[in-house]
C-alpha cells in the first residue's frame, strides 16, 4: 500500500517526490497489484499545519451539525443501542445500503431490514431469497449478497460476535473496504479514524485546493491522511458524519451552498473564488478610494507545477469551488441488447401468472428473477429476433412457440454505473398451462407475488411498459371505431391478434393456442 508521510514544513514548498521503493513489476492483476510506496512532503498549504486552525474547525463543523443534522434511522440507532454487538451491525447495515444509494431511498429500505433482521443472528437465518427480496429495487444486488455473507460469517466462525476493530472489520467481513470499516468503526464503535468517501472527498479536496486526479494513489491518500489528522479524538463518528452531512447539503457536487457553509473560512477554495472577485472590483473601481483586501493574495502552492497534489489545468473561474475534484473522464458504459419476453398463463385460481427465471448466482443482478432473456450479439439482424425468441422460449417451454405469437411491446433502457441496458421486450400470452423444461430455475408467479419478488428495477420498468400498453389497448376496446379500425388492420397482417393455434408441442404435437397478451399490436421494430 502507498505510504505517505506528510511532514510539516516550514516553507511553503514542495521539495520532492521520491519513491523510496523501487517500483514492483506491474502484475497482470491491476486491482490486486501493490502501489509502490512513496514518501511525498507537501506543501502546508494543502495540509493543516497550525493545530489552533483545526480545533477550531473541528469546534465549528460539529457545532453546524448538532443543529442541522438530519435525524437518520442508523444515527439514533448508533447513539441509543446499548449493545455493541447490535450497534456494530445496525451500522454495518446502513454503511452498506448507503454505499452507492441516496440516504433518502435507504431509509424506508432501512427501517423494512432492521425490523426484520434485527441482529447479525436473525440476518444469518434468512435466506438469500429473502434478502434479495428485501433488497429489490435498491440496486448494486452483490451488497445484500455480501451482508448475507458477512452475517453467516460472522456466527458460524466467531460466535455470533461482530468483529470489534478496524482492522477486523475489514478483514472479516466481505464487501467492507478502508471507507466502510472506518466509519463502522468511527461511529460504531468509537475508533479514532478518518473516513473518505465521496461527500468527504470533495469537502477536502476544496478546502486544501486539491486539484490533481482524486482517484490517484496520491491523493487518495493524502486525503486519508488529513482525514486521520483532522477527526475529532473525542467525537470520532460525529465528525465523519459531520463531513459527509456538509458534503451532501451544503458543499455539493453542484450549486454548493458556500455561504452558509460553517468551515468557509478554512476552504482555499472559497478564499480563491473571493480573492479574485475583490481583484475584479478593485480594478472596476481603479484606484479609487478602496479599502484593502479582506483576504491575503496567497493562492497557490507556490511550487511552479511541480506539485503532485495541484491540477494540471489552469483554475476555471466561471467553475468557482467546483474546480476542484478532479477526476479522469469516466469510461462511457459498456452499451447492451436484451431480448426479453414477458410469458403469461391462467393459475391455478385463473389469475395470469408471469414466466420468471433466476439468474446465476454469480456476477450481474446475482440470484434476481427476470423474465426469459437472451443477451443480443451485436451482428444479430432485427428480423432474426423472433426467431431466436422462438427457439429459446420452444426449448425453455417444452413446446414449439412460432413467431407470430410473440408481440413486440417496446424498449425499455436501463443503466447500470457500468452497461447501458436495452431490452427489447416482447409478451407471449399461454392459453393453456405449460410447465417449463428447467423447473429448478423457473417459476410462475401472480402479480402480486411478482412485485414482492427479488427482481430488478429493469424488470419493474418492463412489467410498467406493458402495463401502459395493455391500459391503451383497453382504452383501444373502448372505443369502437378504434377497434375496428385495429382489428381491420389485424385481419390484414394475418388476423394477429385474434385467437389462433400457436404451438405445437415437442414431443406430443399437442395444440396450445394464443389470445394475444394485448389487444393492439405494436409495430415491430
Ligand atoms: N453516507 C455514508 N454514511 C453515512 C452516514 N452515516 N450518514 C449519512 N450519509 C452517509
Amino acid at each position: 500500500m502507498l505510504r505517505l508521510t506528510m511532514r510539516k514544513l516550514k516553507n511553503e514548498v514542495v521539495e520532492m517526490v521520491e519513491s523510496v521503493k523501487p517500483k514492483r513489476k506491474r502484475q497482470k492483476t491491476r486491482g490486486k497489484e501493490e502501489e509502490p510506496m512513496l514518501a511525498v512532503s507537501l506543501s502546508t498549504y494543502h495540509t493543516f499545519p497550525d493545530p489552533a486552525d483545526m480545533a477550531h474547525l473541528r469546534t465549528h463543523l460539529l457545532s453546524w451539525y448538532d443543529l442541522e443534522k438530519r435525524e437518520l434511522p442508523w444515527r439514533t440507532l448508533a447513539l441509543t443501542e446499548d449493545d455493541v454487538n447490535k450497534r456494530t451491525y445496525a451500522v454495518w447495515v446502513s454503511e452498506i445500503m448507503l454505499q452507492q444509494t441516496q440516504v433518502a431511498t435507504v431509509i424506508d429500505y432501512y427501517n423494512k431490514w432492521m425490523k426484520r433482521w434485527p441482529t447479525v443472528s436473525d440476518l444469518a437465518a434468512a435466506t438469500l431469497e429473502e434478502v434479495n427480496q428485501m433488497w429489490a429495487g435498491l440496486g448494486y444486488y452483490s451488497r445484500g449478497k455480501r451482508l448475507h455473507e458477512g452475517a453467516q460469517k460472522v456466527v458460524s466462525k466467531l460466535g455470533g460476535q461482530m468483529p470489534v476493530t478496524v482492522d477486523s472489520l475489514l478483514r472479516q467481513l466481505p464487501g467492507v473496504g478502508r471507507y466502510t470499516a472506518a466509519a463502522i468503526g468511527s461511529i460504531a464503535l468509537g475508533h479514532v479514524t478518518g473516513a473518505v468517501d465521496g461527500n468527504v472527498i470533495r469537502v477536502l479536496c476544496r478546502m486544501r485546493a486539491i486539484g490533481a486526479d482524486c482517484t490517484s494513489p496520491t491523493v487518495t491518500e493524502t486525503l486519508w491522511g488529513l482525514a486521520n489528522t483532522l477527526v475529532d479524538s473525542e467525537r470520532p463518528g460525529d465528525f465523519n458524519q459531520a463531513m459527509m452531512e456538509l458534503g451532501a447539503r451544503i458543499c455539493t457536487p453542484k450549486a454548493p451552498l458556500c455561504n452558509q457553509c460553517p468551515v468557509r473560512s478554512f476552504c482555499h477554495s472559497f478564499r480563491k473564488v473571493h480573492v479574485k472577485q475583490e481583484k475584479t472590483s478593485r480594478k472596476l473601481l481603479a484606484k479609487k478610494d478602496v479599502k484593502p483586501p479582506v483576504f491575503p493574495d496567497i493562492e497557490d502552492c507556490g511550487t511552479d507545477g511541480r506539485c503532485p497534489l495541484c491540477p494540471s489545468e489552469p483554475w476555471d473561474e466561471e467553475l468557482g469551488v467546483q474546480n476542484f475534484p478532479r477526476k479522469p473522464a469516466k469510461k462511457p458504459p459498456r452499451v447492451e441488447r436484451t431480448l426479453t419476453c414477458v410469458v403469461t398463463q391462467h393459475g391455478q385460481e385463473g389469475e395470469e401468472v408471469f414466466l420468471l427465471m433466476q439468474r446465476p448466482d454469480k456476477g450481474l443482478l446475482a440470484g434476481l428473477w427476470e423474465f426469459p432473456s437472451r443477451l443480443l450479439e451485436d451482428d444479430m439482424l432485427e428480423k432474426e429476433h423472433k426467431g431466436v425468441l422462438c427457439a429459446d422460449l420452444s426449448s425453455l417451454l417444452g413446446v414449439q412457440v412460432i413467431d407470430s405469437a410473440l408481440q413486440y411491446v417496446g424498449d425499455v433502457v436501463h443503466v447500470f454505473s457500468h452497461i447501458h441496458q436495452t431490452y427489447i421486450v416482447y409478451t407471449l400470452r399461454l392459453r393453456d398451462a405449460v410447465t417449463p423444461t428447467q423447473t429448478e430455475n423457473a417459476q410462475w408467479l401472480s402479480r402480486s407475488a411478482l412485485q414482492e419478488a427479488a427482481v430488478s428495477t429493469g424488470v419493474k420498468k418492463i412489467v410498467k411498459l406493458c402495463d401502459s400498453a395493455g391500459l391503451q389497448s383497453e382504452q383501444t376496446s373502448l372505443d369502437g371505431k378504434r377497434r375496428k379500425s385495429a382489428e381491420k388492420k389485424d385481419g390484414e397482417k394475418g388476423k394477429r391478434g385474434t385467437k389462433k393455434t400457436i404451438f405445437k408441442s415437442n414431443g406430443s404435437k399437442k395444440q396450445l393456442s394464443l389470445t394475444s397478451f394485448f389487444g393492439t399490436a405494436r409495430q415491430e421494430p
